[in-house]
């Protein structure tokens, strides 16, 4: 094997090796700029593309979601960064109207095919008043 293919070799098997643990995080910014009832949209790197997800306050609770609808995968903020219904009980799709709960992301009402399927969920950690997210580790099913 020539040099240049042996030392490609060698960085792919380096990679594939990284530990789940390994994962990485990224800084979102601080809670306090984010109130009950507003979401923030954000991009995160997940499995080599960028995709835009959201956090959101649920009355005081951070969750975090891939912006990706479960009945067609596609934006659910067809007017921007706009994610709750309802007065904040829920986030809604405004596609076709496909209700989640904010704090599982399960799909609780709207297409047929889309109920009781999850949003995909963003991992967040709050340090010291600033949230990170990490990129969900799986599959895509749609
Ligand atoms: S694309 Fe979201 S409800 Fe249809």
């Amino acid at each position: 094997m020539p040099d240049q293919h042996r030392h490609r070799a060698q960085l792919t098997r380096s990679r594939a090796r990284r530990s789940p643990s390994a994962a990485r995080r990224f800084r979102l910014g601080p809670v306090a700029s984010l109130a009950p009832g507003e979401s923030l949209k954000f991009m995160l790197p997940i499995r080599g593309a960028d995709e835009e997800c959201f956090l959101i306050n649920f009355g005081g609770e951070f969750f975090a979601y891939v912006n990706r609808c479960r009945h067609v995968p596609m934006a659910m903020d067809w007017v921007d960064n706009q994610f709750f219904a309802e007065e904040g009980r829920y986030l809604m799709c405004q596609t076709h109207n496909a209700y989640y709960e904010p704090r599982t992301g399960e799909c609780i009402a709207g297409p047929a095919s889309a109920c009781g399927k999850l949003l995909y969920r963003v991992a967040i950690e709050i340090k010291d008043g600033i949230a990170y997210a990490s990129p969900p580790t799986e599959e895509f099913e749609d």
